[in-house]
């Protein structure tokens, strides 16, 4: 069946980090027009062995072929001459730069001259940024985008070059509907091409969209490689966990009480438009929305990280004006947010230190501190969120992905806040993980804390979800029950005014 000639081949790969041994003696080969899928729980050795192909990492023993040459990289240049191409979970973007000048840094249109041809490097960046159809300016910077902006400019980076082996490693995390099926569509197109893709992701449906062979990684080691034909969920599944999972979702049924927040005709410049809901004890809500629908945008005016411009916010009956998030969590609120590495951690420091702050951000005063207490309520939740790690002092950079956003997550749920405002809190958590997650959730709300939870898994929203709002274009478009809408339903309301009037004209 398989045809594709073997461009790259890995044999019996090796890395040890101090104290961890991140891969033990793992075989991969991948071939062209072939999108070769890699899955396996938090800190099952995906990142490590993508980076040790690209040069990023050098590997501890093993042997690496390209094109049935050994090759030994020692930086990601030579894998970039030889023509493999990353996109990493962690996004080397440089933030004050602009659109263009980050997507050809590293091939900068000249002019005759020798000078930077800023015209061309503009309009080339113009005529990339169209694959996805969306409005980034090639000027603007960096920092000024979301998320899934600056994931769509990383992907565009990529593919500005040639590349024989390109690799994404979870790049659908941060994409929904329309911007996936474009990623989809590129990809297909980069198939025909001859490109060999590694494709990482945690949503495992994709797998069997867009892949032709899997591996699976447990513990380091490549547990099986299959084509998709000869695999099924619940098998990938098992093989990554290394046991049977029978659930997806966890939710209880909890007596839901008092409103404790309360918004009305919140606005916020550009933002968010004239938004009024209820939250109360013990619930739930859930906002949906396709990106740049002003979800995150709501959660943080109301965590006071944007100034409203009118409206109210009544939280335990009492009003409040924020000015900055340090109100917010004197008042009880806590905020888990989507870019956890710009907003969330700490990388340079360990992860009990990361959690310790979470507790040190409600204490009133500082210098009652008991450490000891704080360390060990550190330890209880990082096994709680089962951060995966050799030691809680060591630093969050040498986590891998889903472990930086596990500390994450416990260092608010130590805050003890009463109100949680978790944006997309399961992005890149591994099916396992979810699932106790899912269950730590509902311990909160049982315990009467209340939760807005943002998440582009419309299935996961719908499961956990009391009521959901669905938000377009910075506003609250509809209100659904638990249990009374369809994904359809929802996506409908979703999808702004204007795109379903043109879609239908
Ligand atoms: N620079 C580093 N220093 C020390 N340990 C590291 C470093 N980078 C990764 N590790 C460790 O190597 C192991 C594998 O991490 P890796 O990032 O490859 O996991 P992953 O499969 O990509 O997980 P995720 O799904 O969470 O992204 C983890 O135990 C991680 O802590
Ligand atoms: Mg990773």
């Amino acid at each position: 069946m398989r045809e594709g000639k073997t461009i790259l081949e890995m044999k019996k790969i090796t890395k040890s980090f101090p104290g961890v041994r991140a891969l033990k003696e793992v075989d991969l080969a991948l071939r062209a027009g072939e999108v070769h899928c890699l899955v396996g729980e938090n800190g099952a050795g995906k990142s490590t062995l993508i980076k040790i192909m690209t040069g990023a990492h050098t590997m501890t023993s093993g042997e690496m072929l390209v094109n049935g040459t050994p090759q030994v990289l020692t930086s990601p240049l030579d894998g970039r001459e030889l023509g493999i191409r990353a996109i990493y979970q962690e996004l080397d973007l440089l933030p004050t730069l602009s659109v263009a000048e980050n997507i050809f840094m590293e091939d900068v249109p000249k002019t005759k001259l020798g000078l930077v041809d800023w015209p061309k490097m503009n309009r080339k960046a113009a005529e990339l940024l169209q694959m996805f159809h969306v409005e980034i300016s090639p000027y603007s910077l960096i920092r000024d985008l979301t998320v899934a902006e600056q994931q769509i400019v990383a992907i565009v980076k990529a593919l500005s070059q040639d590349s024989k082996v390109l690799i994404m490693d979870e790049p659908s995390a941060v994409l929904t509907g329309s911007e996936l099926e474009r990623l989809f569509g590129i990809i297909a197109e980069l198939k025909k091409q001859g490109v060999a893709i590694v494709y990482i992701t945690h949503r495992l449906i994709e797998v069997f969209e867009i892949g032709d062979i899997v591996t699976v990684l447990r513990d380091g080691e490549n547990i099986v490689t299959k084509d998709i034909e000869d695999v099924t969920m619940e098998k990938m599944i098992q093989w990554m966990v290394g046991r049977e999972i029978d659930e997806q979702f966890y939710k209880e049924k909890v007596a839901i009480g008092d409103v404790v927040l309360e918004a009305k005709n919140l606005s916020v410049e550009g933002m968010v438009k004239e938004a009024s809901f209820e939250l109360r004890e013990g619930e739930i809500l859930g906002l949906a929305g396709l990106v740049g629908a002003g979800r995150t945008e709501l959660l943080k005016s109301i965590f006071g990280e944007y100034r409203l411009n009118s409206g109210t916010l009544t939280i335990f009956g009492e009003e409040c004006r924020f000015n900055s998030p340090r109100d917010a969590i004197a008042k009880g609120l806590g905020f888990v947010p989507e870019d956890r590495k710009t907003e969330g951690a700490v990388l340079c420091r360990s992860i009990e230190e990361n959690i310790s702050l979470g507790v040190l951000a409600k204490k009133e005063f500082k210098f009652l501190v008991h450490f000891p207490t704080i360390f060990k309520k550190a330890v209880e939740l990082a096994n709680y969120v089962k951060i995966r790690c050799h030691s809680l002092r060591q630093e969050v950079v040498t986590l891998s992905g889903g472990n930086q956003q596990k500390t994450v997550l416990a260092k608010w749920l130590a805050s003890e806040s009463q109100i949680l405002l978790l944006d997309e809190p399961t992005r890149g958590i591994d099916v396992g993980s979810k699932l106790e997650f899912y269950k730590f959730m509902a311990e909160l709300v049982r315990n009467g804390k209340s939760i807005i939870l943002v998440s582009s898994e419309l299935p996961e929203l719908m499961a956990l979800s009391d009521r959901i709002l669905v938000m377009s274009n910075s506003r609250i478009r509809k209100e659904f029950r638990a249990g009374e809408a369809t994904q359809e339903q929802i996506l409908e309301h979703a999808i702004p005014q204007e795109l379903r009037e043109a879609a239908s004209s």
